[in-house]
C-alpha cells in the first residue's frame, strides 16, 4: 500500500502530531508514505520536490510542532484553480492533471487533512476514483461529525491566556477591552475562551448583537464600582440588522474578515464615554506549539485515519465521539457547519455566569 497525505487549507496546531501519526502506523502495517507538499499543488506542478517521502526520521520530534511540515495552501482547489490570463484571473479544472499524478506515482489512498473547504475538495476526488480519507482540521471547531477539531483546544488557549492579560491592564486604567479572536461562521473560540477567561461580552456569530444591551452590560458594572470591562468579539459576529466586517476581498468572496473589534471598541466608545482599546489576536491563535490536548487529539485522528484506510473505509472522515474515533461519511461532516446550538449548555453557562452575550 503507497499513502499519499497532504494538509490543506489554512494550517492548525496538531497537523505535524497528524503526519507523525499517518506516517508510523503505515510504516508499521509494512506500507509506503509519501507527503504532497502544499495541499495537491505538490502533484498538480509535477515538480519532484512536490512530494515527500516519509520515513521515521521524517516525523521524528514532529508532535510537538506547530504549523505543517508540508506547507499549507487555500488557494490550490483543484477544481477552481486560480490561472493567470492577461488581466484575468480564471478559475480551471486542472483536477484531471493532479489525478493523473497520483496514479503516476502509484498512490493507493490519499489521507486528506483539511476543514470544510479541503473535506469537500478531496470529496470530488473521491467521486473521480481516487480513495480517500479524511482528518478534520481547523481551529474554528465548526466541521460537523466530530465534537472537536484539533487545533481549537490550542486557539482557546492562546485566547484564554490573553484575556487573562488583558484583564489585569483593563483593571489598572479602567478601560473597557475588546478582543477580537478567531471564528468566521462559529462562534466556539470566543465563547470557550470568553468563559475561561471571564469575559464580561461575549459576541459570536450564531447571535447577532445590539451594541445598546452591550453598553448596559458596561454601564451596570460601572455602577457596581466595575470601572473596567472585557469584550470577546468573534470575527465573524455582526450587528443586528448588518454584515461581517471585511479586510479584504477575492473573486468575490468573502475571503480576509477582521476589523469587526475595532468598529465594536468605537461604538462602546461614542456610547458610554469609556476609554477603550482593541486587540486582535489573529494568527497567534494558530501559531506555535499544539496544547497536550491537541497532540493526543490529533495523533488519534492520525492513527484513526490509518485504520480506515485498512479497512477501505474511502469517502469517510475520522469524527471524535468520545471516547471513540468513528468514521464518518464526508458529504455528512460537510453538509452543514457545526454552529454553537442556540439552546447550547455552554451558552446557558455563560448566561448563568452574568455574561452579556450582544442579545
Ligand atoms: O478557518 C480558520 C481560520 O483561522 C479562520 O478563523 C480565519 O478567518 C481564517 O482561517 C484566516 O485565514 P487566513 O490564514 O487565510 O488569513
Amino acid at each position: 500500500m503507497h499513502l499519499l497525505i497532504n494538509t490543506g487549507g489554512g494550517d492548525a496546531p496538531g497537523l505535524n502530531a497528524v503526519i507523525r501519526a499517518v506516517t508510523l502506523g503505515a510504516l508499521n502495517r509494512g506500507w509506503q508514505v509519501t507527503g504532497i507538499r502544499y495541499g495537491y499543488e505538490g502533484l498538480r506542478t509535477g515538480d519532484p520536490d512536490g512530494l515527500v517521502p516519509l520515513d521515521r526520521d521524517r516525523v521524528r520530534g514532529i508532535a510537538h510542532l506547530g504549523g505543517t511540515i508540508l506547507g499549507a495552501i487555500n488557494k490550490g482547489n483543484p477544481f477552481e484553480y486560480p490561472v493567470q490570463q492577461g488581466d484575468e484571473v480564471v478559475l480551471t479544472d486542472v483536477s484531471a492533471e493532479v489525478l493523473a499524478r497520483f496514479r503516476a506515482v502509484g498512490g493507493d489512498a490519499l489521507v486528506a487533512v483539511g476543514g470544510d473547504g479541503s473535506l469537500r475538495i478531496a470529496k470530488r476526488f473521491c467521486d473521480l476514483g481516487l480513495p480517500v480519507v479524511g482528518v478534520p482540521k481547523t481551529i474554528d471547531n465548526d466541521l460537523d461529525g466530530t465534537l472537536f477539531t484539533f487545533g481549537f483546544d490550542t486557539a482557546v488557549s492562546v485566547a484564554t491566556e490573553a484575556i487573562g492579560r488583558l484583564h489585569t491592564t483593563a483593571e489598572s486604567h479602567r478601560r473597557v477591552m475588546v478582543v477580537e479572536v478567531m471564528g468566521r461562521d462559529a462562534g466556539w473560540i470566543a465563547l470557550h475562551a470568553g468563559i475561561a477567561g471571564g469575559a464580561d461580552v461575549i459576541l459570536i456569530p450564531e447571535i447577532p448583537f445590539d451594541i445598546d444591551s452591550v453598553c448596559v452590560k458596561i454601564r451596570q458594572r460601572e455602577a457596581a464600582g466595575r470601572g473596567f470591562s472585557i469584550v470577546v468579539v468573534a470575527e465573524g459576529a455582526t450587528p443586528h440588522g448588518g454584515g461581517r466586517v471585511i479586510r479584504a476581498r477575492e473573486a468575490g468572496r468573502d475571503v480576509q474578515l477582521g476589523g469587526i473589534g475595532e468598529e465594536v471598541a468605537e461604538a462602546i466608545r461614542a456610547l458610554t464615554g469609556k476609554e477603550t482599546r482593541t486587540t486582535v489576536l489573529g494568527h497567534i491563535q494558530r501559531g506555535g506549539t499544539p496544547s497536550a490536548f491537541d497532540r493526543v487529539l490529533a495523533l488519534r485522528f492520525g492513527a484513526a485515519a490509518v485504520n480506515l484506510v485498512e479497512r477501505r473505509l474511502f469517502g469517510h472522515m475520522v469524527g471524535y465521539d468520545p471516547p471513540d474515533m468513528v468514521p464518518v461519511p464526508i458529504p455528512e461532516a460537510v453538509a452543514r457547519l457545526r454552529r454553537v446550538p442556540l439552546d447550547s449548555g455552554t451558552l446557558r453557562t455563560a448566561r448563568s455566569l452574568g455574561m452579556c452575550l450582544g442579545d
